[in-house]
């Protein structure tokens, strides 16, 4: 496996990748409530992006038709934005990454719609815990298996189920690059961090089982007990004093 190590140019590049990004989801929060289209919203993030001198980096990728995944209630990633209104109670996976002068910045975050029930919360909340329990044990020196671990155990002591057939990578010049990170522990992950390297770690957890199908659209991924699904990524920095998360502003 390898693994590459940004220079201070090319983090300089990811940050500001990071950085709009973060600005889409700020949009995101202040626009999603109920009656408002999925759609919509990647008007919106297409425009921020532009705005800010960026490409959306998942148009177009591996054919991919749109600039963020939309993905509601029991849909896990890489739903499709649509004329699909939203209500109050449900919740809304927004996916979102930019390319600035060729490096990109990957970041998902789960939202209420409205007034949601406490169980969403609860789901919404673990979620968000098991990513930062992540970031705690992210940095020079340590294993990736740990970072997972940490991951896994918040999802187990609160009984959610894990996805297991998505889950973190490198980032760079590619939206996608090694190393994998499972969101549990796994016989080989010994893998060492490194300072420099930049990784995305996103948990995906649910109020049921780990099952998951994809939909006829060939992208949309569902959990196959229709249980609701929530998912929080940062892209981060390994530095010897823990995460730089690139994706916030
Ligand atoms: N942003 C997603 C991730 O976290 C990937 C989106 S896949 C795409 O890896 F094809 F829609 F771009
Ligand atoms: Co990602």
């Amino acid at each position: 496996m390898s693994v590459s190590r940004k220079s201070g140019y090319e983090i300089k590049l990811m940050r500001e990748a990071g950085r709009v990004v973060a600005l889409v989801h700020q949009e995101m929060k202040n626009i999603i409530k109920p009656g408002v289209t999925t759609k919509h919203l990647d008007d919106v993030a297409y425009q921020v992006i532009k705005d800010n001198h960026c490409d959306p980096s998942c148009l177009g990728y591996n054919g991919f038709p749109y600039t963020i995944c939309a993905s509601v209630n029991e849909e896990v990633v890489h739903g499709f934005p649509s004329d699909r209104v939203l209500k109050e109670g449900d919740i809304i996976t927004v996916d979102v990454c930019a390319t600035f002068r060729g490096y990109v910045g990957d970041s998902a975050w789960t939202y209420g719609v409205g007034e949601i029930s406490d169980e969403n919360k609860r789901l919404l909340e673990l979620t968000e815990k098991a990513l930062y329990a992540g970031l705690s044990k992210f940095k020079t020196g340590a294993m990736l298996n740990d970072v997972s671990g940490a991951i896994e155990d918040v999802a187990n002591e609160n009984h959610l189920g894990i996805i297991r057939q998505y889950g973190g990578h490198g980032v760079g010049k590619d939206m996608h690059e090694e190393p994998f990170v499972f969101n549990y522990r796994v016989p080989n992950g010994n893998f060492e961090l490194k300072r420099g390297m930049t990784i995305a770690i996103e948990p995906m957890l649910t109020l049921g089982g780990d099952d998951v199908e994809v939909m006829d659209d060939e992208w949309t991924v569902v959990t196959k007990d229709k249980s609701y699904a929530a998912h929080f990524e940062h892209t981060c920095l390994v530095t010897d004093d823990g995460a730089d998360i690139l994706t916030k502003l």
